[in-house]
């Protein structure tokens, strides 16, 4: 049981009358450890989207989700205490951030371009080069980076035991004193929840598409579409996004390419991308796949935050796919490496389709916001 705890209350009791160092976190003894557990089927919808594996020894509680949701919102995270993950991940761009590449304390550049935060659940492979595994080890990157919050887990583990909010939120959610271990799982579970369902392209699956206009159905057949010409007018019959931005999630829909791929961005590689993680040219230039829910909010856009529209997204995979691009993904090249050419109307048509991708629910559910600004 939390024997430990009784031990350590009794022993602040028993020296209660001795001197205290004021930079010692206050801790009483604690209060009744009993957090209230969240059936994760609340949170995920599964049918399409299917069950999320969730870590084994992180379970959701109310407790926990709220203490992740306040660390995620405070700027106490950062070194000059300027800078909270939310500030460069706000929710009203699905937890992206409308700049081409991030800034963090000083207004140091970050080499990349605040990814969208959802539906991490289902991911395996965290950042745009899919450094890390898990979010609880994730969290710590930014926290420390030079770049971006400067921190050093000692001070941060101080700060945090020295504020009331931190001293009572540890204490609820793990029945500990504010500690970064416990601070990663409690950001786990808050990030874990963040979950986009309730976008109309969520909606109209399978088989509603009565629910969309005519220019969003001819935008969603040119998505679902394998490449190919009409013998006829010459012009392309599918755009092929699905095998790479498929699915309920929008996202890797094909398991093998293991959600990391080169759409065809670049010849010469400034940003290796996996390839600079494992070293093997093979992997250069490739990048995870982004899901497009919410695409409408998240630009700019790609990990380098190099086009700014959805147009310019689209010109790109009309128009101007670098086909000699030595490690170009297979379902690139399937297009027999013939530009697409899309018309403006097809343009069009895409375009109306990824705009059903946009979750109001999920960028205004007051759940996610700022706890300090309510
Ligand atoms: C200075 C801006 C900045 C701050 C502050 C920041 N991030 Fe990020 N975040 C980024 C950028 C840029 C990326 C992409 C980095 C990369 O791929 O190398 C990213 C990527 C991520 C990802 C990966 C998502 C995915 O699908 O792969 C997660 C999760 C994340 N951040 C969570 C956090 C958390 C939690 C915090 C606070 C502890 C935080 N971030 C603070 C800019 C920031
Ligand atoms: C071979 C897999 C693949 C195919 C096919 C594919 N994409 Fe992508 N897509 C990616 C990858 C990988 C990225 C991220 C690349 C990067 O940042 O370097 C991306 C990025 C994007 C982005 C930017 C997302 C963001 O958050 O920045 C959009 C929008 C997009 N793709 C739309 C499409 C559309 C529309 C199609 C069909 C015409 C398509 N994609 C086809 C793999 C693919």
């Amino acid at each position: 049981m939390r024997l430990g705890w009784v031990v350590i209350g009794l022993l602040t009791l028993g020296f209660s009358s001795c001197e205290k160092d004021p930079n010692d976190p206050v801790y009483k003894t604690p209060s009744v450890y009993k957090p209230t557990q969240v059936d994760p089927t609340t949170i995920f919808p599964g049918g399409r989207f299917g069950m999320p594996s969730l870590p084994s020894d992180n379970p959701f509680t109310e407790e926990g989700i709220m203490l992740g949701r306040m660390l995620f919102y405070d700027p106490i995270l950062s070194f000059d205490s300027s800078i909270a993950c939310g500030s460069c991940h706000r929710q009203e761009s699905g937890f992206a951030e409308p700049k081409k590449l991030s800034s963090g304390i000083n207004g140091l550049q970050v080499a990349r371009n605040a990814s969208p935060l959802f539906n991490l659940a289902y991911s395996r492979k965290f950042f745009w080069d899919a450094r890390q595994n898990t979010l609880r080890e994730l969290v710590f990157e930014p926290i420390q980076a030079h770049n971006e919050m400067a921190m050093t887990l000692p001070l941060l583990a101080k700060r945090l035991a020295r504020t009331d909010r931190y001293i009572e939120y540890f204490d609820k959610a793990f029945g500990s004193k504010p500690n970064v271990f416990d601070m990663s799982k409690a950001m786990e579970q808050f990030l874990l929840t963040l979950v986009s369902k309730d976008s109309r392209f969520n909606g109209f699956f399978p088989g509603k598409f009565s629910m969309l206009s005519e220019s969003e159905k001819r935008g969603a057949l040119l998505y679902n579409g394998l490449v190919d010409f009409d013998a006829v007018t010459g012009l392309t019959t599918g755009a092929d996004c699905f095998h790479c931005h498929g699915g309920a999630l929008a996202q890797q829909n094909n398991p093998d390419m293991g959600g990391i791929a080169n759409n065809g961005l670049d010849g010469n590689f400034s940003d290796k991308g996996f390839g600079a993680i494992t070293g093997n040219p093979a992997d250069r230039g490739l990048f995870k796949t982004p899901s497009l829910l919410n695409i409408a909010v998240t630009g700019p856009y790609m990990h380098d935050g190099r086009f700014a529209t959805l147009d310019e997204v689209i010109d790109h995979y009309s128009d101007n796919v670098n086909y000699l691009s030595p490690t170009i993904s297979p379902m690139m090249a399937a297009h027999g490496n013939r530009q697409l050419k899309l018309t403006a109307q097809q343009k069009a048509d895409l375009k109306a389709f990824l705009l059903t991708m946009t979750d109001n629910t999920f960028l205004t559910n007051p759940a996610y916001g700022n706890p300090f600004k309510q």
